[in-house]
């Protein structure tokens, strides 16, 4: 009986542990998800962060790190680190082959050290500075491709670390390759998909020879009203972005709409303006550029709220918006388009003026105003 107790206890306590254990690798699993589906690629450091947490404190140690490959390099460096100095963090370079680190990275697997003085695959002279006796490192590898290397130290507080640890640490570095392999997947997806989205604005511009430079000229009114009216550096970043792109989905509009000389129908018309709607569709998938995608979206909104395609009003309307539809529209108004002649800048600063507090905000139209006679000069 008493034997049969003490078999319960254990598998109680087993049971306890394994839970405990499990209920770290879901938090991190959970974790990885979250990142995934919020598509924010610069959130990979702080998801690599929490692993580490949750890792040394499954492994009940208060140091451990994640180093990483630099892109294209053979130097690696620690990403995030629990319980590390500071200036250890920031110096730390190691190649393949170097210290602990660089010898898991070279041999792809994961080690056990019960004791790092006694243990004959370091040379005493590359371990100076370790100040653990025991520890356990695996390797983050896709297809036997390293990506880095995840470490848990223990401070002589503890038992040396055992086989079980390894297991988990290896189940750990699994799904961090995973988190960090998908994240580099969709870095890369994006950068190609912003590359397509640029040649496609350029491609927009040059095959129609009304607005060609148009998306350049906006740009170049849009960054001095931004930086007469003193917005910040992000808002300046973002309105350059929006105005290079801005007509993005006339993509979307027939080629004979957009060439037709003379009037447009009704049913013409409506077509045209889709493209804000459709330049916002097509920026969607670059999460990152949010700011962007919204300005794109609302850039024929008016100050009255007339509109579109949400008639929204006033401050309603997105600052950098409101600056790209006055800056727009002076570049169409001043530019010979099929459906009406150039006007001189005198008469398109009079249709400026006359429309502040109706098409354009008021505070913007101030501001172009001064642009253009800054530029006059
Ligand atoms: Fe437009
Ligand atoms: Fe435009």
């Amino acid at each position: 009986m008493v034997k049969k107790e003490r078999e319960f206890v254990h598998l109680k306590r087993q049971l306890e542990l394994q839970n405990k254990k499990l209920q770290h690798i879901f938090k991190i699993g959970r974790a990885s998800v979250a990142i995934l589906s919020s598509e924010k690629p610069e959130k990979l450091n702080s998801v690599l962060q929490e692993i580490i947490d949750e890792a040394t404190e499954v492994l009940n140690s208060e140091v451990g790190s994640i180093l990483l490959f630099e892109p294209k390099s053979d130097i690696m460096t620690i990403r995030v680190a629990k319980g590390l100095d500071e200036d250890i963090i920031k110096k730390t370079r190691l190649k393949t082959g170097e210290r602990i680190s660089g010898w898991v990275a070279k041999h792809k697997e994961a080690i056990l050290v019960k004791d790092i003085e006694e243990d004959t695959r370091f040379s005493p002279r590359s371990l100076e500075r370790y100040y653990t006796k025991s520890l356990i490192s695996a390797p983050i590898m896709i297809d036997r491709h390293v990506l880095g290397v995840i470490n848990i130290n223990n401070k002589g507080n503890r038992q040396v670390f055992d086989e079980e640890d390894l297991d988990l640490l290896g189940a750990v570095a699994a799904q961090a390759a995973l988190i960090i392999s998908n994240v580099n997947l969709y870095k890369e997806l994006q950068r190609l998909y912003m590359n397509t989205v640029e040649a496609l604005a350029e491609a927009i511009d040059a095959r129609d020879h009304y607005t060609k430079s148009h998306s350049e000229h906006v740009t170049e009114y849009t960054v001095a009203i931004a930086n007469e009216m003193g917005l910040p550096q992000k808002k300046i970043e973002i309105i350059e972005r929006a105005s290079k792109l801005h007509d993005i989905g006339k993509i979307g509009i027939h080629d004979y709409i957009l060439n037709k000389p003379g009037k447009l129908t009704k049913d013409e018309w409506e077509e045209v303006k889709t493209h804000s709607l459709k330049g916002a569709r097509i920026l969607e998938p670059l999460a990152f550029l949010d700011g962007v995608i919204g300005t794109v979206k609302q850039h024929h909104e008016r100050y009255d709220g007339t509109g579109y395609p949400d008639k929204i009003k006033g401050d309603k309307i997105r600052i950098e918006a409101r600056i790209m539809a006055a800056a727009d529209a002076f570049d169409a108004m001043i530019t010979e388009r099929p459906y009406a002649a150039a006007k001189t800048q005198e008469e398109a600063i009079e249709e400026l003026k006359k429309e502040s507090g109706k098409q354009f905000d008021p505070k913007v139209v101030k501001a172009f105003l001064k642009v253009l006679e800054k530029r006059g000069k």
